[in-house]
């Protein structure tokens, strides 16, 4: 039957109504849809969260993240050297801490010597040339698993923006590069705008987790830190509502005025028209952070055979710079940045 439809004069050849344009030409080979690429994906567009753990406490695994390990201070230097190597950017800390450490008030967050702080003195002693960047909120430290201070089930906001400025400039004198802003407290980055610089870091830079939706996606990220089962509740009084966009435009313009130097959208991949509005509104260096759960779904499907977990993965990323991203927090920075050295 093919060798038919093949043969038999087609019906245009008639009528003369080929099509004149034929957008398929310019796919027809590798060479030309390498060139004709109105996107490109590289290694520059790639921040690592790495997950911390005390040597003594917590295992490496991460059941909901296969693939992904929480990583002792002695582990640091060569997974981030390997990281440096490939030349991404930038890794962002982000620490496992143990039950006892816990308080609502959250002490751990401030101390000078907690794990992330060790974690950023040890990168920055032993691979100088790459980007640390730390989140800034309190849930990973708080015996509520919340991101503020909560009191009489209320987070709280003006008190809770008190510690987080504390907990950036403990960060800063650590020797952080950039600090994320991840808690969505009204009125925080300007706040800890004036305390870095009050404390003599100036240079130190501010990533707004500008618009971060309260979020399912997030679910592994808080298996990976421990802090699900401490989680009362949702965060729902301070993450946006998935429903709302002009509301996002509003949360940038509030943090680039308060002296952002970068804004975040976050999650990611369901988000994408989030990230293409900011960008397009504001033109100002647009972060997107491709969440736990979006890589433990495609990982997840991968790994079962479901889909090509390779090909979902950079199509995926891709996906965030054509939407408009100047770079991306991905738990697949280092297998990105292989295939990208790959070609
Ligand atoms: C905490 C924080 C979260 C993430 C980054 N910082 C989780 C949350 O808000 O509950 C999520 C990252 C991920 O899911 O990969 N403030």
């Amino acid at each position: 039957f093919l060798a038919q439809t093949v043969a038999a004069q087609p019906k245009a050849a008639v009528t003369g109504a080929y099509p004149q344009l034929r957008l398929r030409r310019n796919r027809t080979h590798d060479w030309t849809r390498r060139l004709v690429a109105e996107t490109r994906l590289g290694v520059n567009d790639l921040i690592w969260p790495v997950f911390l753990r005390d040597e003594r406490c917590a295992e490496a695994e991460i059941p909901s993240m296969p693939g992904v390990r929480r990583l002792t201070l002695a582990e640091l230097p060569d997974a981030v050297g390997r990281a440096a190597e490939l030349g991404i950017p930038a890794v962002a800390l982000f620490p496992y801490v143990e039950e006892e450490r816990k308080t609502a008030t959250c002490e751990e967050a401030v101390d000078p010597d907690n794990l992330v702080c060790r974690a950023v003195r040890k990168v920055k002693a032993e691979v100088p040339g790459i980007g640390v960047i730390c989140d800034v909120a309190l849930d990973p430290f708080n015996a509520l698993g919340h991101d503020g201070l909560v009191h009489d089930g209320r987070v709280l906001n003006d008190q809770s923006i008190e510690i987080l400025c504390r907990q950036a400039v403990v960060q800063a004198d650590a020797g952080c590069d950039l600090v994320a802003p991840s808690d969505m407290m009204d009125g925080r980055i300007g706040e800890i705008r004036r305390s870095l610089d009050l404390a003599g870091h100036e240079d130190v830079a501010i990533c707004a987790y500008a618009a971060k939706y309260a979020s399912a996606y997030y679910g592994p990220f808080r298996e990976a830190i421990g802090s699900g089962g401490a989680l009362k509740g949702d965060k729902k009084t301070y993450q946006m509502s998935p429903a709302n966009s002009d509301e996002a435009l509003r949360e940038v313009a509030l943090d680039l005025d308060e002296g952002a130097d970068m804004v975040m959208i976050k999650p990611g991949m369901p988000y994408l028209d989030i990230i293409r509005r900011v960008k397009e509104t504001f033109a100002v260096p647009t972060l997107a952070y491709q969440v736990s759960g979006e890589y433990a779904m495609i990982r997840g499907a991968g790994l079962q055979g479901w889909i090509d977990g390779d090909l979902a993965m950079m199509e995926a990323l891709l996906g965030f710079k054509r939407a408009g991203a100047d770079g991306i927090f991905t738990y697949f920075a280092v297998a990105a940045a292989e295939k990208l050295r790959a070609g």
